[in-house]
């Protein structure tokens, strides 16, 4: 295994790019990530947006300044003052970036937090099944087996292998696994491990009519795709500020339809739908006023501009990964299925957690260790301050290290 130092590696990025294929650069501009917006570790190769976006100085600019406006009066800013306007007016941009008005969203801190209200405002009880995968995120799954543990729900879960694209398959098992008490369906709209794409209208689908209730972890396409929920048609929606929107850590929120808020009722709400006001209680209202001047950046660059540029760039990894001969990829391959994650599995003598750590230590590219349930693999995730030579160098320093 050759030892290169990271300018070797950046200096030999024309012969990654010949082995990724060579598709034309996107564009000439530096690598963002580099610039004085953001604060990575300098040389640092951030492929793990999926994990925990960056939140840029801009932003971070914004949350000061909110808190600095409050630290004048708390009291008179946070209860109905500047701060606390501003802060609740994020409900209504969380609105214009999913497709819902205010009154259908909850500030929360987490994906897994949203998750959590949601389940625990469902009034479920011994025997009420609820249906989901093998492949939810620990974030998705958690309040289910609160709810099993403390309440007698019992968890019906379908198996999605790493490998498997096969969505009308996907749609067919949740179908068939529906129940008489089958009471929520719960599942990711873009698979955690792999990035692949759910039907997730049409596992939605299959809930009207039938009284089952569906939630939808969003954690790993908010910011990443464009997310219509009245198109997606389901009842409550999870998702975090802080991975694809690039808000501050800590931030993120729940939507509950109108038409499911009889059924999902938050304790939060008892007393009216403002963030912190009465049965909500104090909330980080500097952080709140991140995650809508991130909604209004990621609004400025374009959901659906961001996107595809990003697709590129996974694909330019996808394709690399596959002429690397000791890694199996995992993940769909270009086109419909495709998210901004690519996932692969190393070769078994290949400690999965040692390779994340020789990566960072050896060659400053952060890359995500995926669970080792899911099969001993790596994550790729990249975002729009990430370039060509992000995904070139990454390929070179897996192959090197393969080699
Ligand atoms: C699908 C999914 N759900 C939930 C989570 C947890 O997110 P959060 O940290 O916002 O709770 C993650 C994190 O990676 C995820 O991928």
């Amino acid at each position: 295994m050759k030892n290169l130092s990271r300018r070797e590696m950046l200096g030999g990025i024309a012969g990654a790019a010949a082995m990724a294929g060579a598709a034309p650069l996107l564009d000439a501009r530096p690598s963002l990530a580099q610039t004085s917006e953001y604060g990575f570790t300098p040389g640092l190769i951030y492929l793990n947006t999926g994990s925990l976006g960056p939140t840029p100085r801009s932003i971070f600019e914004q949350v000061l300044k909110a808190w600095t406006d409050l630290e004048l009066n708390p009291v008179n800013k946070a209860y109905g003052g500047t701060t606390h306007v501003l802060a609740d007016k994020t409900r209504e941009l969380v609105g214009s970036l999913i497709g819902c008005s205010a009154d259908e969203v909850l500030l929360t801190r987490s994906t897994t937090n949203a998750m959590n209200i949601a389940g625990l405002g469902m009034d479920l009880g011994s025997g009420d099944r609820v249906l989901t995968t093998d492949v939810e995120h620990e974030g998705g799954s958690a309040v289910w087996k609160h709810l099993e543990k403390r309440r007698g729900v019992i968890i019906d879960r379908i198996a999605i292998a790493s490998d498997d694209h096969d969505v009308k398959g996907i749609v067919g098992r949740f179908e068939r696994a529906i129940g008489k008490e089958t009471k929520v369906i719960s599942v990711s709209h873009v698979i955690t491990s792999t990035g692949l794409r759910m039907p997730i209208q049409e596992i939605v689908a299959l809930a009207k009519g039938r009284n089952i209730l569906t939630v939808v972890d969003g954690a790993q396409a908010a910011g990443n795709t464009v997310v219509d929920v009245k198109k997606i048609g389901c009842d409550a929606y999870a998702a975090p500020g802080h991975k694809w929107l690039s808000a501050p850590k800590g931030t993120g929120f729940l939507y509950i339809s109108k038409d499911a808020q009889s059924k999902i009722q938050p304790v939060e709400w008892t007393d009216g739908k403002a963030f912190v006001l009465g049965s909500a209680g104090m909330g980080s209202l500097p952080l709140m006023v991140g995650l809508g001047a991130a909604i209004q950046a990621a609004q400025k660059r374009g959901i659906a501009a961001a996107e595809e540029r990003n697709l590129r760039l996974r694909n330019r990894a996808y394709e690399g990964l596959k002429k690397i001969a000791k890694v199996q990829v995992v993940s769909a391959p270009p086109g419909p299925l495709a998210t901004a994650l690519v996932a692969f599995r190393l070769p078994d003598a290949v400690d999965s957690s040692a390779f994340r750590s020789t990566m960072r230590e050896k060659y400053d590219i952060m890359l995500k260790q995926t669970e080792k349930r899911w099969g001993n693999g790596m994550r790729i995730s990249s975002h729009y301050f990430n370039t060509e030579a992000d995904i070139d160098a990454a390929l070179k320093a897996i192959a090197t290290e393969l080699s």
